[in-house]
């Protein structure tokens, strides 16, 4: 393990396609030695005295506690910006705005809606940038799939990655190229109207040729579960598409991850995984009021598979923090 340490230094962390199948994977297994000495209490500061900045236009569990838990543990200081806090493209364009931040910050942190914006916070700023989500892709989410399949199968190459549901939003494309850089077996199981776009799956595929990985996007269910490793669900709607609830339920309700999808995988060690949040049950005010507007008690996995002994959801947003911590120690630290 990390044996050869590639060059991050100064690098953003926007996509995986950016990235070789080498450095994804190094990612991937630093993430392992880190959280290894986070549970052994040996200290990994490699980012002393350096300050980050947190830049958040939409809410978040997961990415900003990882982030910040991260840059402490490193030892930098994290700031958090809201989307109420600075002038982000409202009264500063994104540019001057990335100049000023470059100037204080050593590295930066960004979730919102377009890509465009991550883009050019790396250009104009000058120092790393990380995409902690935009409307196109989440790469420190497939960091931790990929780092919670590695912890429950050992490889990744070759893993029957089948992801069920809504095949075009952002966590769906990152697991696509993600899946078929690193050489996995990787399937979008999706209706016809919710398929990746054709320029996502011919970037998925030429990645597939490279590692040896297979790419297959299919409206079939029996067809693309047969054999998985992994079943992945995310939310049938997602932030910013709220009017569409109606619209998806009905689309996705035959995608929904239940005990007999999982059944149907024909695998008893597969596992189930879940970037969060998830609607499992009429614990949260949404899932009341989809209860009481549409009648479905639970919407994209049953509450039975959530709880299951298959599911890996809580070992998997842990991992958010580990790797999150391996790309910023990466690519502003010095490892050895
Ligand atoms: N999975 C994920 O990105 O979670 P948050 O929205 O809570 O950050």
């Amino acid at each position: 393990m990390l044996q050869t340490v590639p060059n991050f230094y100064g690098k953003s962390f926007l996509c995986e396609k950016d990235f070789s199948k080498e450095e994804f994977v190094y990612l991937i297994d630093l993430a392992m030695k880190l959280k290894d000495e986070k549970k052994q209490g040996i200290p990994h500061r490699y980012l002393e005295g350096k300050n980050i900045a947190l830049l958040f236009e939409k809410p978040s569990t997961r990415t900003r506690c990882a982030f910040t838990v991260a840059c402490v543990d490193l030892g930098a200081h994290p700031e958090y910006l809201g989307k109420d806090d600075i002038q982000l493209g409202k009264k500063e364009s994104i540019e001057d705005t990335a100049k000023v931040l470059g100037r204080m910050f050593d590295g930066i942190e960004f979730r919102g809606f377009e890509h465009k914006k991550v883009e050019m916070l790396a250009e104009h700023s000058g120092v790393p940038v990380w995409n902690g989500l935009t409307d196109l892709w989440h790469p420190t989410q497939t960091l931790a799939d990929f780092l919670t399949v590695k912890e429950n199968f050992g490889r990744l190459e070759g893993i029957k990655f089948v992801y069920v549901g809504d095949g075009r939003n952002n966590v769906a494309n990152s697991l696509l190229v993600g899946g078929a850089l690193v050489g996995m077996d990787v399937r979008i199981v999706a209706p016809e109207t919710l398929f990746p776009a054709p320029e996502v799956v011919e970037m998925a595929k030429n990645l597939a040729e490279k590692s040896g990985g297979r790419v297959t996007v299919t409206a079939d269910v029996e067809e693309g579960v047969a054999g998985a490793d992994v079943i992945y669900t995310d939310v049938w709607v997602s932030m910013g598409e709220e009017d569409k609830f109606a619209e998806r339920i009905a689309l996705l309700s035959p995608y929904q991850v239940t005990m007999d999808l999982v059944n149907q995988t024909g695998n008893k060690n597969m596992i189930f995984l879940h970037c969060l949040p998830a609607f499992h049950d009429q614990e949260t005010t949404y899932g009341k009021d989809i209860f009481a507007n549409h009648g479905l008690a639970e919407m994209e996995v049953t509450d039975e598979v959530f709880r299951s002994e298959h599911s890996m959801v809580f070992d998997q947003a842990e991992n958010r923090m580990h790797t999150i911590k391996a790309v910023m120690a990466a690519t502003l630290g010095h490892i050895e």
